[in-house]
């Protein structure tokens, strides 16, 4: 498997992403889930930040105890589908910053097109968290990740959902310095460029389009 990648196998992940690939779960319940999921994995992404010790007073005694060395952090939703992963994140860490990347897929060529690009302007020093629940084609989340190193990202992670191997296939080649990870890696893509199994338009199940 690519070295890069890195699939969130907790049983509590697995669990509520079946829930969501169901045909059947309504739109309400798809969104708990995404939220509920995107904190879990945001805990797995987050296991290495730095720490710093400081001293503190507990009711008790003093003691040296640990905290995060600085919180900058930039979570960026590819929109719109990234709201969905947003939301937990930013429940777990609520001092980041956020941006946004509008995209949509030129449904003939695949490739994405650029609508939006709102972002923290100081990105070269946060760690930067890319927010994407389908990893499909890979063209999004390259251009996503490209857009964001000119803007001076340099320490950048994906995450996603589900992952076909045709996306993480360009996101390393593309971009071999970014770790993915997600909740699943599926089988492929069809012809219109949907995971299988996968889960439907993540999008569409969010907001209930379509
Ligand atoms: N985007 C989605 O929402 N679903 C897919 O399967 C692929 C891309």
């Amino acid at each position: 498997m690519v070295s890069n990648l890195t699939i969130v196998e907790h049983p509590l992940v697995q669990h509520k992403l079946t829930l969501m690939r169901k045909e059947e779960t309504a739109s309400s319940e798809f969104r708990r889930l995404l939220k509920e999921i995107s904190m879990l994995l945001a805990y797995e992404i987050t296991r290495n930040l730095p720490q710093k010790k400081i001293t503190i007073q507990t009711p008790l005694e003093q003691m040296e105890a640990s905290t995060l060395k600085g919180k900058k952090l930039a979570l960026i939703s590819i929109l719109r589908a990234g709201n969905g992963l947003l939301e937990g994140v930013l429940e777990l860490i609520p001092s980041a910053r956020v941006g946004y990347v509008g995209l949509y897929r030129d449904e003939d060529s695949l490739k994405p097109v650029e609508y939006y690009f709102k972002v923290p302007d100081d990105l070269d020093n946060r760690f930067v968290i890319v927010l994407d629940p389908m990893l499909a084609t890979g063209n999004s989340a390259a251009y996503a990740v490209e857009r964001l190193k000119v803007a001076g990202a340099n320490n950048l992670t994906f995450v996603c959902l589900v992952a076909a191997p045709e996306g993480v296939k360009v996101m390393s080649h593309e971009h071999p310095d970014v770790p993915i990870y997600t909740a699943a890696l599926d089988e492929k893509l069809n012809e219109i460029g949907y995971i299988l199994p996968g889960l439907g338009d993540a999008g569409d199940r969010l907001f209930g389009t379509k």
